[in-house]
This record gives C-alpha cells, sequence and structure tokens, in this order.
C-alpha cells in the first residue's frame, strides 16, 4: 500500500497499490493534477514530489524533453510518467494559468 497526498487541491492523503501511476490514482481519486494528454508529450502535468521522491521509480526520457536538471534535483516530475514504488510521497503542483492576463494599472495622468 502506498499513500500520496496532494497537497496544492486541498492536502487529502489517498491510498493505492505499490507501484501505481501517479496521475491515474490523481485521476481515479480526484487528486487534481491537471493533465491533458496522459502520455509524457504535452507537459501539463508537470507536478514536484515535495515528500517521498525516494519512492517514485527512474526519471523516464519523454521527462527530459519538459524539465531540466535543476528541476529534477527539486522533485519536479510529470505525474503521467511517474509510477509510485511504495511508502508515502506528498505532491504540489503550479496553479492553472489565469484566463486573462492582469492589466497593469493605468500610469496616472500628468495633465501640462
Ligand atoms: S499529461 Fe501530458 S505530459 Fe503528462
Amino acid at each position: 500500500m502506498i499513500f500520496i497526498t496532494f497537497l496544492s487541491s486541498g492536502g487529502a492523503t489517498v491510498t493505492a497499490p505499490e507501484e501505481s501511476n501517479l496521475l491515474r490514482i490523481s485521476i481515479r481519486e480526484k487528486g487534481g493534477i491537471p493533465f491533458k494528454c496522459g502520455g509524457g508529450l504535452c507537459g501539463t502535468c508537470r507536478c514536484r514530489i515535495e515528500s517521498g521522491i525516494e519512492n517514485t521509480d527512474a526519471i523516464k526520457p519523454k521527462e527530459r524533453k519538459h524539465l531540466t536538471e535543476a528541476e529534477f534535483a527539486e522533485g519536479w516530475r510529470m505525474a503521467c510518467q511517474t509510477f509510485i514504488l511504495r511508502g508515502a510521497v506528498s505532491v504540489s503542483w503550479p496553479p492553472r494559468q489565469a484566463a486573462q492576463p492582469v492589466r497593469a494599472a493605468a500610469p496616472p495622468r500628468t495633465d501640462p
């Protein structure tokens, strides 16, 4: 049995069998990790393993197309390419991009 805590969607912890795919668990348990393709292509499922990185499997070639060595060192993975082998992990992910860019406030008028 493994334990996964979804930090960015409120901190719920779920259980799953060992060697489960992180994105599949997230989808099944409504963990909330963003995704599109599910196949290592789009890069949407990037997430950070905040604890328990030692319980994840080896980094896949597809992940290297979306993440740098520095990001791997910080615990970033692609959820659709990551399997949890044992134990417990906690995972976070960036907020979705805002639909509209935030506009800068207009500069104060300087009438002559
Ligand atoms: S969901 Fe597209 S790369 Fe993982």
